[in-house]
C-alpha cells in the first residue's frame, strides 16, 4: 500500500545571528506535527532551512570585512547543530545560497516575466531594511516601520513588478472556497481585509545591492528576498530536478509560519504559485509569539532566550514539553524559567515518572521484574482500558486539529488515571495475600500497558524519553506506530528493565536561586510581629483539587472540590481570574483547613487555599506537588 503524502514546512530562518527560543518553538512544533503524521503512517517530507540573501546579511558581512557566504556559514551550522540536539526530524535542509534554489528562483521568474506578469518599472517607496520590506506612507506607524518599529528608508530605483492585482479576485475566491487554507480563523479574517483594500503590484528586484540571486534577464538586479525565500518550497520539493517528487509532495500540506508573516505565505506566495499555474498549499498556520517572563525579546533587553542553554541545563524533551503543553498553538505565550521547572516537576517527573517507576517499582518487587498474563478484567480494569482506548481517539482528534496541547492533556488525564488505579487496586496489599495472584498480575499487566501506550502517543513531543520507556518496559521497537495503540499489545512475561527515573524532579527554589538577582535590603515585616504558638493554631495542609468551577455571577470566584485524604471539601477562592478551572484540577495545592466556615454566594466554604500575589496583580497558588495528601504544612 503506498503512504499517503504530508509535506510540512518551518518558515526558512535568516542567518543573521543564532536562533532563539521563538524559532526552536515553532521547529518543535513542526517536528511534532511531522512525527505524529508519521506514526499516522504517512510519508512525510519535513522541511527547513535558511534564508541567506539581502541587505542587512551584506551589511554584516562588511562590517567583518568578510563575504556574506562566509558570515552566515557558520551560523547556520549552529542551526543545524540546535535541530540535531532538539531531536528535529527534518528531511531536508534548504539554504537559498544553494545552486538548487538559484536555479529554480530564475526560472520561475522567467517564467513569470515571459508570461507578461511582470514588468520593468521605477520605484520610490519606504524600506524597512531589517525587516527586507516596503511600505506605503499610509502602513507606517509614528513614520516607523509597523513591524519592527524601526526607520524606514526612502529608496527610489529602477525595478521590477510582479502584476499581484491580476490574481487579487481569484485568491480571494479561493480563500473563500477552502476555508482550512489559512488557520487559525481569525488571522484568515485579517488576511481577507488586507486583500480587499487591494492589492498593490510587488517590486521584486533591487539594485542597491548585490547579495541574492540575479535576475536572469537583467543581472543588474537582484531578485527581492521574500520571492527568493518563499520559493524554497518548490525548490525542496524538487520542482525542477525531481518531478516525480514534487507530483508526490506538492502542493504543501502545512506552511507553519509565525503570526508576521502571515501575509507574505497567504498572499504573495499564493499568488506567485497562481502565476506559475501550481496549486495552492493546503493549509497555512500562523502560531503566535513568545515572550520572555511578559516581555518581547530583544537584543537590547538582554532577554533573548539561547535554546541550546536550556536544552543542556534541562533537556531536550523538558524544552520540547513545556512549549508545546504551555502555549496554546495560534495564541501569544510566556516563557518562564518557573514555569518550565513546575511542568517539569509536576508532568514530568511526577505524573508519568511516577507512573513508571513505581509500576516497574512494584513489578520489580511483586513478580520478579517479569509483567505476567493478565486474567479476566474486573469493572476497574475495563474503565481503564475503556479510557485507554478512548484517549487514543480523542489524541487523534486533537492533532488533526492541530489542538496540540488539547491532545497532551487527554494523554495526562489518563496518566493521572492510572496513577489513581493504583492507589485503588493497591497491588501491595494483594501481594500479601497469595490467593489475589491473578489479580495482581492483571493490575501490574494494565499498569504496563497503559505506559506503553502512553509512550507511543507522546513520541510526537518527547521523542528521546519514549524508546526509553519502552526499553524500561522491556520492548523494543524500531518505530512507533498509532497501529500499536491497540490494547493488549504487550506480550505477557516480558521481562523489564527498570533504569533510574526518567525525568527526575527538579528543585524549583534551588534553580531559582542560581539565577536569581540579589535583593538590596532585606524586606520589612508587613505585619506584626506574633509568636509560633500563635501561628501553631493555623492548621495547613496538603489537599488535592479534584474539581473547580466557575461561580455563577462572581468573576472572581472558583468553587473547588478538594481531597485532604481523610475527607474532601468545598472551598471558595478567589482566584477565577488568574486559572482556568482545569487547570487546577489535580494540584496539589496549601489549605489552612481550620478556618471558620463561611457561606459565599450561597455556598459553604470550608477552608482557604493560600496563594501568591504581587504587585503586579500576578496570582499564583501556592503548590506543593507530590506532596501527599493531607500532609502537615508548618
Ligand atoms: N526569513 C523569514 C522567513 C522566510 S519564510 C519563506 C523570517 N525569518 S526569521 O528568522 O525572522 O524567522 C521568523 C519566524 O521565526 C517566525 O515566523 C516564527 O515562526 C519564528 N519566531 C521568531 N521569533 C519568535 C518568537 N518570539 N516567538 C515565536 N516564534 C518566533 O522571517
Amino acid at each position: 500500500m503506498t503512504k499517503q503524502p504530508f509535506y510540512i514546512t518551518t518558515p526558512i530562518y535568516y542567518p543573521s545571528d543564532n536562533l532563539h527560543i521563538g524559532h526552536a518553538y515553532c521547529t518543535t512544533i513542526a517536528d511534532t506535527i511531522a512525527r505524529y503524521q508519521r506514526l499516522q503512517g504517512k510519508e512525510v517530507f519535513f522541511l527547513t532551512g535558511s534564508d541567506e540573501h539581502g541587505q542587512k546579511i551584506q551589511r554584516k558581512a562588511q562590517e567583518k570585512g568578510i563575504t556574506p557566504l562566509e558570515y552566515v556559514t557558520p551560523i547556520v551550522d549552529n542551526f543545524k547543530v540546535l535541530w540535531e540536539k532538539l531531536g528535529i526530524t527534518n528531511d531536508d535542509f534548504i539554504r537559498t545560497s544553494e545552486e538548487r534554489h538559484y536555479k529554480v528562483v530564475q526560472a520561475i521568474f522567467e517564467k513569470i516575466f515571459a508570461k507578461g506578469d511582470i514588468y520593468k518599472s521605477t520605484y520610490e517607496g519606504l524600506y524597512c531594511t531589517p525587516c527586507e520590506t516596503f511600505w506605503l506612507e499610509r502602513q507606517l506607524e509614528d513614520g516607523k516601520c509597523p513591524d519592527c518599529k524601526r526607520p524606514v528608508e526612502t529608496v527610489q530605483e529602477e525595478s521590477y513588478f510582479f502584476k499581484m492585482g491580476k490574481y487579487q479576485d481569484a485568491l480571494l475566491a479561493h480563500i473563500e472556497a477552502h476555508p482550512e487554507f489559512i488557520q487559525p480563523a481569525s488571522r484568515r479574517n485579517e488576511m481577507i481585509n488586507f486583500i480587499k483594500q487591494g492589492l498593490e503590484d510587488l517590486c521584486i528586484s533591487r539594485t542597491t545591492f548585490d547579495w541574492g540571486i540575479p535576475v536572469p534577464v537583467d543581472n543588474k538586479h537582484v531578485v527581492y528576498v521574500w520571492f527568493d525565500a518563499l520559493t524554497n518550497y518548490i525548490t525542496a520539493a524538487g520542482y525542477l530536478d525531481n518531478p516525480e517528487k514534487f507530483a508526490k509532495f506538492w502542493p504543501a500540506s502545512l506552511h507553519l509560519v509565525g503570526k508576521e508573516i502571515m501575509r507574505f505565505h497567504t498572499i504573495i506566495w499564493p499568488i506567485i504559485l497562481m502565476a506559475l499555474e501550481l496549486p495552492l498549499p493546503e493549509k497555512v498556520y500562523g502560531h503566535g509569539w513568545l515572550v520572555v517572563e511578559g516581555d518581547k525579546m530583544s537584543k537590547s533587553k538582554g532577554n533573548v532566550i539561547d535554546p541550546l542553554g536550556l536544552i543542556e541545563e534541562f533537556g531536550a524533551d523538558s524544552i520540547r514539553y513545556f512549549l508545546l503543553r504551555e502555549i496554546t498553538l495560534g495564541s501569544d505565550g510566556n516563557f518562564s524559567r518557573e514555569a518550565l521547572i513546575n511542568r517539569i516537576n509536576s508532568d514530568l517527573a511526577n505524573d508519568l515518572g511516577n507512573l513508571l517507576h513505581r509500576t516497574l517499582g512494584m513489578i520489580e518487587k511483586f513478580s520478579n521484574s517479569v509483567i505476567l498474563p493478565a486474567a479476566q478484567p474486573n469493572a476497574l480494569d475495563q474503565e481503564l482500558m475503556a479510557l485507554t482506548q478512548q484517549t487514543v481517539i480523542n489524541y487523534q482528534e486533537n492533532m488533526n486539529n492541530m489542538e496540540i496541547n488539547s491532545a497532551m492533556r487527554e494523554i495526562w488525564q489518563l496518566i493521572s488515571r492510572a496513577n489513581k488505579y493504583i492507589d485503588e487496586s493497591m497491588p501491595w496489599a494483594l501481594a500479601k495475600d497469595p490467593a489475589q495472584k491473578e489479580r495482581l498480575n492483571t493490575v501490574l499487566y494494565n499498569l504496563a500497558e497503559v505506559l506503553r501506550i502512553v509512550a507511543i502517543l507522546v513520541s510526537p513531543y518527547i521523542p528521546h524519553t519514549s524508546p526509553k520507556i519502552y526499553a524500561q518496559l522491556g520492548l523494543s521497537i524500531a518505530e512507533f506506530s498509532l497501529v500499536d495503540t491497540a490494547w493488549g499489545g504487550l506480550p505477557a512475561n516480558t521481562a523489564i528493565n527498570k533504569q533510574q527515573p526518567v525525568f527526575p524532579r527538579i528543585d524549583l527554589a534551588e534553580k531559582m536561586a542560581e539565577v536569581a538577582p540579589q535583593l538590596p535590603e532585606p524586606l520589612a515585616p508587613l505585619k506584626e510581629e506574633f509568636s509560633i504558638d500563635d501561628f501553631a493554631k493555623c492548621d495547613l495542609r496538603v489537599a488535592k483539587v479534584l474539581a473547580a468551577e466557575k461561580v455563577k455571577k462572581a468573576d472572581k470566584l472558583l468553587k473547588l472540590e478538594v481531597d485532604l485524604g481523610h475527607e474532601t471539601r468545598t472551598v471558595i477562592s478567589g482566584i477565577a481570574l488568574h486559572y482556568q478551572p482545569e487547570e487546577l484540577v489535580g494540584k496539589h495545592v496549601v489549605m489552612v483547613i481550620n478556618l471558620k466556615a463561611a457561606k459565599i454566594r450561597g455556598v459553604e466554604s470550608r477552608g482557604m487555599i493560600l496563594a501568591a500575589s504581587d504587585d503586579q496583580g500576578n496570582l499564583q497558588v501556592v503548590e506543593v506537588p507530590g506532596m501527599k495528601i493531607g500532609s502537615l504544612v508548618k
